[in-house]
């Protein structure tokens, strides 16, 4: 379908599910035909906002109908896997939010089904379309640092929003804060570290200070090594201010800095720079386009756009959603236990 308009359906119309409709909307060649929603206040407003789209307060009746290419996902993470079955199981084409999952055994459940039934299934670890960590990536695999040895990826930022519900700050269904944010950093971690082949344990520490709710971690560090040799240390606090992300990755004869700032995480507005330093000297290296969550997240839709009509690679595969998922239960498990874990078990 090399020429054809891509037919988008979208399930979940809250904060970030509102961005992805815009994203939608503003990616050449992807139409918004339909949207599910669940309470009258968000379906009355994906009606107002999108008045050419169909809206359902039922997702089982999207994903029935015949006529649409993909459907993106973006409900609370505790619903991933419902609603992915059903797309799925319905034989459509799925972009679903990250946590991929709360458990592996969710994964392997959708990872089945989307064999079965030859799907294209992209997860949201949008930062990998990113044009400064994005670049970073090429970087390192060009060989600009030598062979990678040690990854750093950090972010200081505000306190989570509530969520629908208040979703977010219920373990039971946020599955946890780890599966909620730093499972972008250990997705870039084992990325950018591909060369130092796979994680094969994991030691992570955290703290809260939430006095009802111990269980929901502000601080969280992790340490990873790689079977290579490679470690990454992932490290988020959400008890600071604005938003501040940083990669550190030093390798055998190079380095590199990324940083983004912004006052918040979705702003259009950030400030960011890549440095890179080749053992001889250091470079501001040059980021054309703009960087920032909002941007990645067009990104990822023309991706799976172009992924479904002229075959190119998705951004992030189910593969790299579910690896995402196990380091990041490792770490809880690490958490809870004071011990190192092995990855094995999470394999
Ligand atoms: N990749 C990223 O950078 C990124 C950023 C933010 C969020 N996320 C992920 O995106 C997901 C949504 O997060 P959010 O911040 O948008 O949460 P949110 O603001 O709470 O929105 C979730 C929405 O899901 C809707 N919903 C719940 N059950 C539904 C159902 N059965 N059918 C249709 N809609 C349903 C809720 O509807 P009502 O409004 O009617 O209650 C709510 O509007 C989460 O998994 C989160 O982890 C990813």
């Amino acid at each position: 379908m090399s020429d054809e308009r891509v037919r988008a359906g979208l399930v979940g119309f809250g904060a970030w599910g509102q961005h992805h409709a815009n994203a939608i909307k503003v990616t050449e060649g992807v139409d918004l035909v339909a949207i599910a929603a669940r309470s009258d206040a968000s379906v009355g407003a994906a009606k107002e906002a999108y008045p050419d789209a169909e809206v359902y307060n039922d997702f089982h009746k999207l994903v029935e109908r015949d006529d649409l290419d993909f459907v993106d996902v973006v409900v609370p993470s505790h619903l991933h896997h419902e609603v992915a079955m059903a797309v799925l199981g319905s034989g459509k084409h799925l972009l679903l939010e990250k946590p991929m999952g709360v458990s592996l055994d969710e994964c392997d459940d959708m990872i089945r089904v989307a064999t079965e039934k030859k799907c294209l299934f992209a997860v949201g670890h949008e930062l990998r379309l990113s044009s400064m960590w994005g670049k970073a990536k090429s970087m390192i695999d060009e060989g600009f640092i030598g062979d990678p040895l040690y990854a750093l990826v950090e972010l200081s930022r505000n306190p989570y929003r509530q969520g629908a519900d208040g979703w977010r700050y219920d373990i039971d269904r946020v599955g946890s804060w780890i599966l909620e944010e730093p499972i972008h950093f250990f997705d870039l971690a084992r990325w950018y570290l591909e060369a130092s082949g796979q994680p094969e344990s994991i030691y992570a520490t955290a703290n809260s200070r939430q006095k009802d709710h111990p269980e929901l971690h502000d601080n969280f560090s992790a340490i990873m090594h790689f079977t290579g040799g490679a470690y990454a240390v992932v490290s988020q606090t959400l008890a600071a201010f604005e938003h501040h992300q940083t990669i550190k990755v030093t390798g055998t004869s190079g380095a590199l800095w990324a940083s983004w700032s912004g006052a918040m995480d979705r702003t259009r507005h950030p400030t960011f720079a890549l440095r890179a330093f080749n053992g001889d000297e250091v470079v501001n290296v040059p980021i054309e386009k703009p960087t920032g969550e909002l941007f990645e997240l067009e990104d990822q839709i023309s991706r799976m756009a172009d992924a479904i009509r002229k075959d190119v690679p998705l951004h992030c595969s189910a593969a790299d959603g579910r690896w995402s998922v196990a380091m990041c239960l490792a770490a809880e498990a690490s958490v809870d236990s004071g011990r190192k874990v092995l990855m094995a078990d999470y394999l």
